[in-house]
Formats: structure tokens, sequence, C-alpha cells
């Protein structure tokens, strides 16, 4: 049987496509291996969304040539084998494989043809793609990534995704509702909702409240997250859904990426900074104790001190649960490269601004999270925490990080916990043993 090692960048869509593309390689009868040393084939699923996310793995190219043996296939996946197509060829003698998000579909007779000496560009888009009978082979033990979106049809001017992913498409709910089933029947009780703005979600039938509403119904299912959407895509209809079901989970990651509405309009984001926080007004009001995260870019072109005093003024004024920030990175082909070059913010200016927003993004998520403690929450166990081997990862439903004694319980499992102790970021849970299970007294 041969192998294959595949690696993934990126998004959670990134790795959901990687599921899928082992699930269709284990269908042509391909064994799924976990270290490139002698495999035949070898993967690397890709992300363009920022320069630094592709330098990493041009020197991951670099380095898999030294696992290869004569034979082996290496392949590039995903938004850079999209965005650079036969570029990657031409720069690489050892890839012999470049295949965007569109065209998994021919993974398994493009390998083929790779391991007959020839080497191929597959870059078509493809409008009804939604890998819908492909099984997805997955890694995670309790939560399963499901694709419900792809591609984007907003066009903010420093994002490549419209690019790389195409235009945007709704997968039937059908199936949808039918993947959230298997994924029940293999034990899972979390599902993750997958789109590029994904609460924009229509297949002809409904709109995102009516998938929540249907996948957050399926039997045996316990949470519901969804990411990223965007936030003019928050109706009233999709808020009600969100603050209905009982299963979609209390937390939003609400991209804001500024808080000037003079910086917004020029990343064409489609909302003001008023409008920002009126979604959040309303989502708040709709749903109690909501946690929201976000992301934020500094240094896109133009930015001046005002405009990046505002950003922080709106990270003061949301009170963020935590955000991730960027330093904004050119891509070739998007609007923003075409902004004039006096615009661009020194590099120097781009690393205090970063500097000084990520100390106030972590001074918030920690008062925030103090005054949580004291308080119970229910976790699902995720995993072995990183360090420490008496401990486990578990995760709330408000997306916070719980930290739970290993003999306290299993993987998958569901415990309520008192939140004891934090880092500023992470919690210590003590496992609290419910009134109504504790034996009688005498
Ligand atoms: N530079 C920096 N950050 C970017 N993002 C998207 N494109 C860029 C870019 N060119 C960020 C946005 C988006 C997140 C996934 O990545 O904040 O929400
Ligand atoms: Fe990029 Fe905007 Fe689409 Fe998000 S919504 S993927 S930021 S273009």
């Amino acid at each position: 049987m041969p192998s294959v090692y595949l690696e993934t960048y990126g998004c959670q869509m990134n790795v959901a496509d990687s599921e899928l593309m082992l699930g269709k390689l284990a269908a042509a009868g391909y064994s799924h291996t976990q270290n490139p040393e002698g495999a035949d084939v070898i993967l690397v699923n890709t992300c363009a969304v920022r320069d630094n996310a592709e330098q990493r793995v041009l020197g991951r190219l670099g380095e898999l040539r030294r696992h290869m043996h004569r034979d082996t296939v290496l392949g590039v996946t995903g938004c850079m084998a999209q965005r650079l197509g036969s570029r990657i060829l031409d720069a690489n003698s050892r890839v012999s494989l470049v295949v965007g998000p569109d065209a998994y579909r021919a993974l398994p007779e493009l390998i083929d043809g790779a391991r007959r000496g020839e080497r191929f560009t597959a870059t078509d888009f493809d409008l009804e793609e939604h890998y819908d009978d492909f099984q997805a082979r997955r890694f995670e033990g309790v939560k399963a990534w499901i694709p419900v979106q792809r591609g984007c049809d907003y066009r903010c001017t420093y994002c490549i995704v419209p690019y790389t992913r195409g235009s945007e498409r709704s997968r039937a709910m059908a199936d949808v509702v039918r993947e959230t089933r298997e994924v029940v029947e293999q034990g899972l009780t979390e599902v993750v909702l997958l789109g590029q703005t994904v609460n924009s979600w229509n297949d002809g039938s409904g709109d995102f409240g009516d998938l929540l509403r249907a996948v957050g119904a399926v039997e045996g299912i316990r949470r519901v997250r969804y990411t990223s959407p965007h936030p003019n895509d928050f109706t009233d209809s999709v808020i009600a859904a969100m603050a209905e079901v009982e299963t979609v989970c209390e937390h939003v990651h609400l991209p804001m990426q500024s808080g000037s509405s003079a910086m917004l309009k020029r990343m064409l984001r489609r909302y003001t900074r008023d409008g920002y926080l009126d979604c959040v007004a309303r989502m708040r009001s709709a749903i109690p104790d909501l946690s929201i995260t976000t992301d934020i870019i500094v240094g896109f072109p133009g930015e001046t001190d005002a405009e990046f005093a505002e950003t922080l003024s709106l990270v003061r004024a949301v009170g963020f649960d935590d955000a991730f920030t960027f330093k904004f990175s050119p891509r070739e082909g998007t609007p923003a490269t075409r902004l004039p070059a006096e615009l661009t913010v020194p590099e120097e200016v781009v690393d205090a601004r970063y500097e000084e927003l990520l100390a106030l993004v972590r001074a918030i998520a920690r008062s925030r999270n103090m005054a949580r403690l004291g308080q119970r929450r229910e976790v699902l166990v995720e995993k072995a925490a990183r360090k420490g081997g008496d401990l486990l990862q578990a995760r709330s439903r408000d997306f916070r990080t719980v930290m739970v004694p290993a003999e306290a319980a299993a993987i998958g499992d569901y415990l309520t916990v008192e939140l004891t102790g934090t880092t500023g970021s992470t919690f210590t849970g003590t496992p609290v043993v419910e009134r109504a299970h504790l034996p009688l007294a005498n």
C-alpha cells in the first residue's frame, strides 16, 4: 500500500480540506503516515493569507526534500498552490503537483501521473464542488470541522482569499445535516461549521439561522460552533437562531480588522465603527454572557496615529475575550497593493503599534478572565494538555480553555468545573460534583 504524509498550514478550512484529501486518498488505497521519512507521497496544504505563512512553507519544502527517496511525490495544495500555480513547479524541481482548493477530486489520478514522472498544475475553480461524497478522515477526538460554504464574495482590499478560493457557494443543508449525523455516529458531539463568511450561508432553501436550527437539532449533538462570520451578515434571524438553539455555543469570533471607519472603508469591510458596535450590541442583548473574539490588522496602508487610536478604543469599548492580531502583509494582486506607495506605514511604526495593541488585548482578556474566577462552567475534555502529563485540556461553551486534572475525566467527557485559577488567558478548573449526583446522606 503506498503511503501519504500530509502537513497542514493556515485556517480550519484547510484542516477540513486536509481531512477530505486524506479520506479521498484512503479510498484510493493509500495508507496515512505521521512521518515524512520514506512516505511515497508528501502533501503540504498551504495558506497564502500573509507572506510569513508562505515563507514558512517554502522553508519547509526545502526541509522535506531530506526525507524524500527518489520516487517520492511532493505536492503543494491549498491557497498558495492556487495563488502561485506553475510558478511553484518552476521554482522547486522536486515538487511535481500543484493543486488548488477546488481540484482535490482529481488527486488520486494526479498522484498516479506524478508517480510516472509527470508534473501537474490543477488550479481550475469549480463552483459546484463541495466534496460531498468524500469521507473525511478526522483527527480531532471530540469535534468535527464541517465546511458549509466555500469561497468568498466579499472583496476586502487586503485579502487574497477571494482569489485563492473563488466565489462563494453554499453547501446544501441536507448534506450538512447528513454529515452532522455521521459524526455523531462516530462518537463526536461537537461540530464547527466552516465558511469564509459563514453566516452569509444560503442554499436557496434557507439562511444561516435555518442551518443552525437544523444542525443544532441533530440528535446527539451537544455543541455547535461556526467560524468565521462577517458582521454584516448577522441578520435578526441569524442572531435569533443563535440565541434560541440550545446547542449553539455562547461564543462568536467576529473579525473587526480596524476601529476606524475611514480605515474600514479603505479595507472595503462594508461596515463602520458604529455598525460593528451595533452588531456587538444586538448579539449581546440576545445572548447573555456571549464571549467575543476577533481579528485585527495593524499597519494597513495609510493608517494614521489617530486611526490606530480608534482601533485601541474600539478594542476597549467592545471588551474582547481574545483577539488575533496581525501586521498587514501586502498580497500580490489584491487591491491594497495598488494604493499609493507613500501610504505604506513604516515598519518600526507597525511594530510599535502591534506591541501596543497586543498588550491591550492581553490586559483586557486577563481582566475579563479574572472576573470569571469562581464561576462554574460545563467543559468538554478535548485532549491531553501540551505540558503537564497529569492535566487534560477542556473547553467551555464560551470558548475558554480550562485545564482539568487527568484523573477526573477522559477525553470526550463533559463535566462541570469551578474556575479556580487563571494565567490570564487559560484557566484551571476543579470538578464540581453536582448536588443531584451526591449520594444521600445516611
Ligand atoms: N495581512 C494581514 N492580515 C491579514 N488577514 C487577512 N489578510 C491579511 C493580510 N493581507 C487577517 C485578517 C483575517 C485573518 C484570517 O487574517 O484579520 O480576519
Ligand atoms: Fe478575506 Fe474579507 Fe473574505 Fe474574510 S470576508 S476571507 S477577510 S475577503
